[in-house]
């Protein structure tokens, strides 16, 4: 099937490829220049497990191909996904610019029946307006042509984003017309072999699914980390009442990990366009906001336990630090809990020595030069004459350290471990003091 996929970012480069891969003929378009002469040059982006080499064999196979032209990506798909960004607004609720620019690029150009997917990440009702759109331009050109929007949101883990797209564990397609959600199951029949996973519903509740799932990701995440620091007021360790609740299955061990807060691109920005979204209906959805608040406060939980060692005297002080994306196997550090602890650990005077298995480059485009900001060539050399080190993302190399190696190279023998990913026990028996979260401190003996 011909596809045109409008924004070549996380989302709209992952959708592309992956449906190249199973012999669609796929357009991406970006209004980016630079972005689309990178992948046409053979280059990628992002940083994305797997992404590359598929780019490569499907640019060779020529079902994969990347251009700025808009009206060439309009004639190009019957189906035209729209996957650009939907950034927080200045009051929180997402900013549908750009979606709604992308659809009146569509009905600029149109001249035959299409399909809009919206695959961003959009509140409910926005199919709806993406479809006035479409119907003003048309009037405004005096021209009828006939078109659907559907509702297709994507579930894709940053890190895990290939795997996520083609072995799917929901395919959600939000449409009132029945002949476009066959058109979807065929595009999507490729991966849903083993068993049926594509769930055909109405559209508001196909964008309303999707912020459902993060927002109760983004709970979990939270009310662990309140249970933590409650565990740590009580003198609880909430790994083992992790693993005690863990093990009721309605409850389950997964994604209950207590650490030092959410980021990315999605979790935030999504508990809060819903918290919105719910305000400008007039409903106050007080668990959402009671998720962002804490997650807003967990994620200077690592700086406080820094200042509180350090007896608040950190001007002076450097402080090594171990991940600086979102979370492990990503260079995306929109929102990370690293920003913080950096920002927080810079205005109190403090240096800080980073290291990250890929997000160095990152890190120096929104940072730049800073005389307070080193960035060192490996996780042992950030460690080199540092006065602590932190943990910040569980990257798994940072998992099994070499403790003596670590202590030799500190100035004073301690480790804060944001992520609760380090045998506390080994680190405090070579000699450090280990400080994680929502556990009593380990001192060496
Ligand atoms: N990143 C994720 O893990 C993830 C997962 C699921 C859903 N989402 C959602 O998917 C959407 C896209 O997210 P992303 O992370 O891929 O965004 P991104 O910012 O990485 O990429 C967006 C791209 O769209 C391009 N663009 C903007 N306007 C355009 C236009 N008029 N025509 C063509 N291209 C245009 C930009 O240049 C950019 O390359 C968001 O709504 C997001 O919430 C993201």
């Amino acid at each position: 099937m011909d596809v045109t996929i409008f924004g070549t970012g996380y989302v709209g480069l992952v959708t592309g490829v992956c449906l190249a891969e199973v012999g669609n003929n796929v357009l991406c378009i970006d209004i980016d220049p630079n972005k689309i002469d990178l992948l046409n040059s053979g280059g990628v982006p992002i940083y994305e497990p797997g992404l590359d080499e598929m780019i490569q064999s499907n640019r060779e196979a020529g079902r994969l191909r990347f251009s700025t032209d808009a009206k060439a990506g309009v004639e190009h798909g019957l189906f035209q996904f729209i996957a650009v960004g939907t950034p927080p607004d200045e009051d929180g609720s997402a900013d549908l610019q750009y979606v709604l620019a992308v659809a009146r690029t569509i009905a600029e150009h149109m001249t035959e029946y299409r399909i809009l997917v919206d695959k961003s990440t959009v509140p409910v009702g926005t199919a709806d307006r993406v479809a006035d759109t479409v119907r003003e331009v048309q009037a405004s050109r005096g021209q009828t042509v006939e078109f659907d929007v559907v509702s297709n949101p994507e579930f894709l883990k940053e890190g895990a984003a290939i795997e996520d797209f083609m072995r799917p564990d929901r395919i959600i397609v939000g449409t009132d017309n029945p002949r476009t959600g066959e058109l979807l199951r065929a595009l999507y029949a490729p991966f849903n072999r083993s068993h049926d996973r594509l769930m055909l519903m109405d559209v508001r509740s196909a964008e309303l699914t999707k912020y459902a799932a993060n927002a109760m990701l983004a709970t979990k995440i939270s009310f662990m980390n309140e249970l933590s620091n409650i565990a740590e007021a009580v003198g609880a360790d909430i790994e083992k009442v992790r693993v005690g609740i863990g093990s009721d299955p309605r409850i389950g061990y997964q994604f209950i990990y207590p650490g030092c807060g959410y980021g990315g691109s999605c979790f935030p920005k999504d508990v809060r366009a819903l918290e919105r979204t719910a305000r400008g209906l007039g409903y106050a959805a007080e668990l959402l906001q009671a998720v962002e608040a804490v997650n807003f406060r967990q994620k200077e939980v690592l700086f406080s336990k820094i200042r509180d060692y350090f007896g608040n005297e950190l001007a002076g002080k450097t402080i090594a630090i171990w991940g600086l994306s979102f979370k492990p196997n990503t260079d995306d550090m929109r929102e990370a809990s690293s920003r913080v602890l950096m920002e927080a650990l810079w205005e109190a005077g403090a240096q800080v020595r980073a290291y990250d298995p890929v997000a160095m480059e990152e890190t120096r485009r929104i940072y730049g030069e800073r005389a307070d900001l080193t960035l060192a060539g490996d996780a042992l050399a950030a460690v080199d004459g540092a006065d602590a080190l932190a943990v910040v993302t569980e990257w798994s190399q940072f998992r099994s350290p070499n403790f003596e190696a670590i202590r030799s190279r500190l100035r004073t023998p301690v480790i804060f471990d944001g992520r609760n990913i380090l045998d506390g026990s080994l680190a405090r028996a070579t000699g450090l003091t280990y400080i994680s979260i929502g556990r009593a401190p380990l001192t060496p003996a």
